[in-house]
């Protein structure tokens, strides 16, 4: 691995045809954006960040923080001189249309995680890009289209994650230099961890098979994956994608019964759409539970679906379990062999 290469320099180098140079350009305006929305993160309060409330909802009902207002207008000045097609945000209602003979359209989350903000946590920008073709509705292809994405984790360190169908590549901002530099190559999700991430405050809600998955986690070395596990939850997904990119492990946002939960939670063409890509591109894997994330087609901007993703081996036991109720062992933790009820 050549530490020293810097995102520029290999973005330079993809520079050929037109829509690899567009790609290149889009990567570079996102990643140029990114160094600018690390620094406000980092300076807080100090920069009149406060995580609080703008005032707003965004078109998918979530409140508006001023950071991903903020975020938002960063981004768009950005890609100002990337020739595109179509752009899809969070933030925004509507597709922006932008020139239709372009060779990209771009889906992005501005800020995912905002509301991470004020407790001094994890957030990140998500993009994706699609190749647009004249004449057809951009965005009207599955996820398997995708030809670039990735995503900026807003951590301790700022790290860009990309994949441009051939890898995963993970990029850390040089904060001295504003340079991203390559940290890590051919990025592979590692197979067999004892992590799961889940917001289990909605077990009530949940299907039947994410039930019996959380409940052979639960049971541990006691049940039928005689495997102790521990659990995760930050609340934002960029930092668990990235978590499971370097430890392993599964991350899942199921539909569930909640009024306006039928679908999950995550959007489709700037979460779950790209960090599938991003997913499989190392070895992982990512599901709704009954089928490949990226074989969804979005029917609107905003639609979303369940997200299960990481190791493949776990994805696959999730799927099974919706596919085949049978294949699951209801061994209650709290009656298996060293449980409450049993010694
Ligand atoms: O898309 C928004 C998001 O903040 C994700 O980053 C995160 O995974 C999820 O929502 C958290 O949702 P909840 O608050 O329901 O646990």
């Amino acid at each position: 691995m050549d530490q020293g290469q810097t995102l520029s320099r290999f973005l330079e180098s993809q520079a050929g045809d037109p829509q690899r140079a567009a790609v290149a350009a889009a990567v570079g305006a996102i990643a140029a954006a990114s160094v600018e929305i690390s620094e406000l993160i980092g300076q807080g309060a100090l920069a009149g960040i406060t995580g609080k409330a703008h005032g707003a909802e965004n078109a998918d009902g979530d409140v508006q923080k001023d950071l991903d207002v903020k975020a938002e207008e960063i981004i768009v000045k950005a890609l100002k001189n990337v020739p595109w097609a179509a752009l899809a945000s969070e933030e925004s209602d509507k597709l922006v249309m932008g020139d239709p003979q372009a060779p990209i359209a771009i889906a992005y989350d501005p800020l995912d995680g905002s509301s991470n903000i004020d407790t001094n946590m994890t957030v990140g920008t998500i993009f994706s890009i699609i190749p647009n073709q004249p004449g057809v509705k951009p965005f009207s292809a599955p996820g398997s289209c995708q030809i670039a994405a990735g995503f900026v984790v807003y951590g301790p360190q700022t790290s860009l994650v990309l994949t441009l169908g051939n890898g995963v590549d993970i990029y850390t901002l040089d904060r001295k230099a504003k340079e991203y530099r390559l940290i890590r190559e051919g990025v592979k999700v590692p197979a067999d961890t004892a992590e799961y991430a889940i917001n289990a405050s909605n077990h009530r809600h949940w299907e039947q098979p994410v039930r019996d998955f959380v409940d052979e986690c639960l049971a541990g070395s006691d049940g039928p994956r005689a495997k102790d596990f521990n659990m995760r939850w930050i609340g934002s997904l960029v930092a668990e994608a990235y978590r499971i990119l370097t430890r392993g492990g599964v991350f899942l946002y199921p539909a569930d019964s909640r009024p306006g939960y039928g679908e999950g939670r995550l959007r489709v063409l700037y979460e779950t759409h790209p960090m599938a890509f991003v997913m499989e591109q190392a070895g992982g894997a990512a599901s709704t539970g009954r089928e490949r994330v990226l074989d969804l087609v979005a029917k609107s901007t905003h639609q979303r679906s369940p997200l299960i993703m990481g190791s493949r081996e776990k994805v696959a036991r999730i799927e099974l379990l919706h596919t085949d109720p049978s294949a699951a062992s209801r061994t209650a933790p709290l009656f298996a062999r060293r449980g409450l009820f049993r010694v």
